[in-house]
């Protein structure tokens, strides 16, 4: 039987080695060394074209895509994200810094936060950032005495929860009412945080913004939640005498992580969006106003993968078969924190059939360090490379050094040639912050 590769920018060369994007993973292994990551550029600006083609369709030049950087975080992202012309945003000093550094401009982000620091607040209206996502009642004080003290007016929004519950895991969901992001609507915070932001004259409050979850893989539940915000902002802008102008609606959109798995293709999903909003505006008597979205995991996550080098392989009668690996849960906490399963192949016989169950481990002294369980698999030998896919999302951006593993590097596939752009943390850099 003829192996299903994951996706067509998978193929299987004369040597029988799996190549993705034209660059031979066997070879890349030995080249790089393992665990690394490895993000396909071509993927990763397929999925922003996606996004910019169907956005415009629905709504002109009127919205934005602002990549969620979360995701993955590094300087390495942000200069291909301008050149496709998407925005960012930015959930921390960090990842402000981050973007910055990497020459992004401070207009084309916005910062999100439940819990912003003074420090934090500084630096974004320092630097000139684009808006600010306002999430609690006395960040809009804190926020309005940073800029009154800079002098500097800026645009902000405010976290809405729009109510509705996301069919995902618990811990990614977030738009339902007992959650710790924005403000309630039944509950009227959203209204006592309006009239605040009508006395700042430093904060102009430009418009709402929600996040129902993250991986959903139904259409419905942002429609849902896209005619709650219409309905909210058409309030705001004819009841309170608001001008609100911008919309944004978060990210979240499912992405394909098991063969089984059906996630909406983006054209679909925004074309259903953009649906939504117009019949919801044209029954809330107002113009559709500019659209942002926040796609992370769906720009990000089929880009990836992670090589590991197979070790250990031990059958247990009447169990199950452990096929370790040389990372694990510092590289990628998602088993061990949402239960994720992956697909992975054994790069070195992508063809051959995957005859085998195995649960795939980390190396950590932890039972639960797994990468994915009881997945078909090649049978698997010491010193294979074993590739598991769709692992760019939330994998380096979320990678400790628990057990006091070195970070692995991350490199970027492009014309079929890899090339570091976060190089291999060494023994060295993990005390570098020691002090004796
Ligand atoms: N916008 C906001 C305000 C968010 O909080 C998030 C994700 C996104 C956009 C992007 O969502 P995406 O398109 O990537 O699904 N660590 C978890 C995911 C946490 C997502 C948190 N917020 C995981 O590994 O599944």
């Amino acid at each position: 039987m003829k192996q299903e590769l994951f996706s067509n920018h998978f193929a299987v060369g004369n040597n029988g080695c799996l190549v993705f994007d034209g660059l031979d993973l066997v070879q890349a292994a030995k080249t790089f060394k393992t665990p690394a990551y490895f993000i396909s550029e071509a993927v990763v600006r397929e999925n922003c074209r996606a996004y910019m083609r169907a956005m415009r369709q629905q709504f002109g030049e009127r919205f934005k895509v602002a990549y969620a950087s979360k995701a993955l975080c590094s300087s390495f992202i942000y200069p291909i994200l301008q050149s496709e012309g998407l925005n960012a945003d930015v959930v921390s000093g960090g990842e402000l810094y981050t973007a910055l550094h990497a020459g992004f401009p401070a207009q084309k982000l916005h910062f999100h936060g439940n819990n912003k620091t003074d420090d934090e607040l500084l630096q974004a209206v320092q630097c000139g950032i684009g808006s600010v996502v306002i999430d609690c009642l006395d960040e809009i004080e804190r926020l309005d005495a940073v800029c009154r003290h800079l002098e500097k007016k800026i645009p902000v929004l405010l976290r809405v929860k729009p109510g509705v519950d996301a069919h995902t895991h618990e811990f990614i969901s977030t738009g339902h009412n007992d959650c710790k992001f924005g403000f309630g609507i039944e509950d009227g915070q959203v209204f006592e945080a309006a009239e605040m932001l009508s006395r700042c004259k430093f904060l102009d409050f430009c418009g709402l913004h929600c996040h129902i979850g993250s991986q959903v893989f139904l259409k419905e539940p942002f429609g849902i939640a896209a005619g709650v915000m219409v309905a909210l902002f058409a309030r705001l802008n004819k009841e309170y005498g608001f001008s609100l102008r911008e919309l944004i609606l978060g990210g979240g959109f499912g992405v394909r992580y098991m063969p089984e798995d059906t996630p909406v293709p983006i054209p679909e999903m925004v074309s259903y969006l953009g649906q939504c909003l117009r019949e919801s505006c044209s029954q809330h008597g107002i113009d559709v106003p500019e659209i942002v979205i926040e796609p992370g995991r769906s720009i990000i996550c089929t880009a990836g993968v992670i090589l590991y080098t197979v070790g250990s392989v031990k059958k247990i009668p009447h169990a199950r078969t452990y096929v370790s690996v040389d990372g694990g849960m510092p590289d990628n906490p998602r088993y061990a924190l949402y239960q994720a399963q992956y697909d992975a192949c054994i790069a070195d016989r992508a063809a051959q059939e995957k005859s085998e169950i195995v649960t795939i481990a980390g190396k950590c002294c932890e039972s639960g360090d797994l990468i994915s369980r009881d997945i078909p698999l090649q049978p698997a030998r010491r010193g294979d490379t074993l590739c598991v896919f769709s692992t760019g999302a939330y994998t380096y951006s979320m990678a400790s050094n628990y057990n006091r593993l070195p970070r692995p590097p991350v490199v970027v596939i492009q014309n079929g040639c890899g090339r570091v752009v976060v190089r291999r943390e060494t023994y060295e850099d993990l005390v570098r912050n020691d002090v004796i």
